[in-house]
């Protein structure tokens, strides 16, 4: 291939990443792989006249040309999640307590996992079709959705001046499948999953491409409307959407808490003979009286929910697998796998943890595997499949040598570990990742990019140079991409960083296992950095949250001194921790969960740290007290389970004593 030709595809490639990051949410590549790609392309570009269209001449995703925005009458808003009954049951006490009644009738519907979409018919012409966007302002793609053949373009039963209708795009699995075979027939590239095929489709601009897919539609909820439209339920909403003949789904079902919950669990019983991805079910108030008086909280309304079924678990392709050096010198196997869809995330890269694990699954490159994610925790390769081994799989090939800086590595019991510390690129990145992360020295106007470039280019050998990277002032403001704006607001925040409080630069040291809660309490006990510095094994046992363990971690850390401390205390003056005047929380661990009408997490966070209380983040038999607000979880479960001290959003206020 001709540079040119290379320039041309890796453009091409690069813009269609540029989109799915920025426009679509949904990446297909790690930012690691987008940033090899864009460096091939500079490399390139740099013995080029470089045109005007190249994506190393633009920042970020080029705004997607061709749709007009509308502003929605009513914003489309989100759910809230629940996952189980208790935390059902505690969405229906909240609206039980809040309108004051003792039941209530539900619709229970699918969750259909498409795309948002809002059809507006005024005086029963269908005028436009607007994607969700932002909630607020969306994409008009009317003409694409009007290939929807089942969308009536007029209405005449009790058709009002205006009227928004919600529901969701999506393909059926069979339209899905004949479409990703037509693709790869033409040389083209299968979609992922059938929400990005919908989300590709929706949104293409070739309506003739639109033409070919047939794309399909549930409506399900009403937008804004004007006042001449009057129903009083949800059953009535369907009745308006069956009597127009407009598209909706007939597994609907009504009924009190008790039977919505089991109609949830049919649901979940007969997914797998449904012909489209649904990713849970919607329990909706069906009076709309009472939606009114519920009203929304932040962005969802507080009448109905998200019920999230279980994560599935998917078979999937381990096309390598590789090995990443941490911050700690541990090198840990991976494998990147075909991009699976799994709760809502695509997946393509999987943790495999140690050398126990790679022998315990008896995982080869090639290899069938079922991939798992539950909730929010991160997806795991639970087995492999060995009858659809056909010989082509490959062992995994351990390497001997550090992937990243070629260190002879030396095996720990299940780890691999490169001891060359600082030295190693890959460890001294994700050293400075921490250190300059928002809870550790909170330098901003840094990232992915700029700390590849700033230890590339040898700026950053260790990290006390952050503090001296003024000497290269004038080289960063050249970097293509990063404007002397955002070089100086960089320089302001170094300079704001040069006093940090104590507990904060025990934190930003990552230490191993010395997070934030443990990094505080470091911070109380020893209060001068000095102090902790000298400390002794037995000093350190003193304080109740430090075991064996961690304590020998602080000891060796502070003898191989892998970050360069006193060249860092030249730059920095730490703050001595001071207990505040209002101390009562003194030595207290609490956890904090779920949202706040009137807080942050984090300002919780600070106030209760301001009082000399020990915010945790994991409940276990040593909480002292769960702060919970609305939506909280598996803490609030387990805190009630170990007896710990309950306090709601009425009440923090005098705990808090503010
Ligand atoms: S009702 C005000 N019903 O789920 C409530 N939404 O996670 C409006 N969704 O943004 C939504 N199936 O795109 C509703 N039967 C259903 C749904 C549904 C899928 C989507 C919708 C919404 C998202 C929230």
């Amino acid at each position: 291939m001709s540079v040119k030709d290379e320039i041309n595809k890796l453009k091409k490639e690069i813009e269609r990443h540029n989109f799915l990051y920025h426009s679509e949410n949904n990446p297909e590549i790690s930012d690691a792989e987008y940033d090899a790609l864009y460096q091939r392309l500079k490399s390139l570009e740099s013995d080029q006249v470089v045109s005007e269209d190249s994506p190393t001449k633009t920042v970020g995703a080029k705004p997607s040309k061709g749709f007009e925005k509308h502003t929605h009458l009513k914003p489309m808003l989100s759910l809230s999640n629940v996952f189980n009954d208790e935390e059902f049951n505690k969405f229906e006490e909240r609206i039980l307590k809040r309108i004051q009644v003792d039941k209530v009738i539900y619709a229970v519907e699918l969750k259909f996992d498409g795309i948002g979409i809002s059809l507006t018919y005024e005086e029963g012409i269908l005028t436009k079709a607007v994607t969700r966007g932002d909630g607020e302002i969306g994409e008009v793609v009317t003409e694409n959705i009007k290939t929807i053949s089942k969308i009536p373009h007029k209405i005449t039963f009790n058709a009002p001046k205006i009227i928004e209708l919600r529901g969701e795009i999506f393909f059926n699995l069979d339209d899905f499948d004949s479409i990703n075979q037509s693709l790869q027939k033409s040389g083209g590239k299968a979609f992922i999953n059938p929400r990005n095929a919908a989300a590709g489709t929706l949104r293409n601009l070739d309506i003739d491409i639109v033409r070919q897919r047939p794309l399909n539609i549930f409506l399900y909820a009403l937008g804004g409307c004007s006042d001449d439209f009057n129903i009083t339920s949800h059953q009535d909403f369907i009745a308006f959407l069956e009597k127009n003949n407009l598209p909706n789904n007939e597994l609907v079902t009504f009924g009190d808490a008790t039977s919505a919950s089991n109609a949830v669990k049919k649901i979940l019983d007969s997914r797998d003979k449904l012909n489209y991805e649904i990713d849970g079910a919607v329990v909706k108030v069906n009076d709309i009286n009472l939606q009114e008086k519920l009203g929304f909280v932040s962005k969802a309304p507080r009448w109905a929910v998200a019920w999230k079924f279980p994560a599935s678990e998917k078979f999937s392709k381990v096309n390598d697998i590789l090995f990443s050096v941490g911050r700690t010198g541990i090198v840990t196997p991976y494998a990147t796998i075909e991009p699976v869809l799994i709760s809502g995330a695509n997946i393509s890269n999987v943790t495999l943890h140690n050398l126990d694990e790679l022998k315990r699954l008896d995982i080869k490159v090639n290899d069938t595997v079922l991939v798992k994610r539950a909730g929010d925790v991160i997806p795991q390769i639970t087995k492999v499949n060995f009858d659809a081994r056909d010989g082509s799989e490959n062992p995994v090939k351990v390497p001997e040598f550090c992937p990243s800086c070629g260190n002879k590595l030396k095996e720990e019991g299940p780890f691999l570990r490169c001891d060359a510390g600082m030295k190693c690129p890959a460890q001294l990145f994700g050293y400075f990742e921490h250190f300059v992360s928002r809870k550790a020295m909170n330098i901003d106007g840094l990232g992915y990019k700029i700390n590849t470039h700033l230890i590339n280019l040898g700026y950053v050998k260790k990290v006390a140079d952050l503090f001296k990277l003024k000497q290269h002032e004038s080289e960063l403001k050249n970097l293509e991409g990063f404007g002397e704006k955002s070089i100086d607001n960089l320089f302001a925040s170094i300079d704001d960083a040069r006093k940090p409080k104590l507990e904060t630069f025990i934190n930003a040291l990552g230490i191993p296992e010395v997070g934030e809660t443990t990094a505080s309490s470091l911070a109380r006990h020893f209060k001068e950095f000095e102090k902790l510095r000298s400390a002794t094994f037995e000093d350190l046992m003193q304080l109740d949250s430090i075991g064996n363990v961690v304590a020998k971690n602080i000891i060796e850390f502070f003898i191989n001194d892998p970050v360069g401390i006193d060249e860092l205390l030249d730059q920095i003056e730490i703050e001595n921790f001071v207990a505040s005047a209002d101390s009562h929380l003194d030595g207290v661990r609490i956890v904090i969960t779920g949202s706040f009408s009137e807080f942050s997490r984090d300002e919780l966070k600070d106030i209760i740290k301001s009082k000399g209380g020990v915010p945790s983040s994991s409940v276990s038999s040593n909480t002292n007290y769960l702060l919970y607000g609305e939506k909280a979880g598996s803490k609030y479960k387990k805190a009630v389970e170990l007896g710990v001290e309950l306090v709601d959003e009425t009440k923090i206020k005098d705990f808090l004593k503010i």
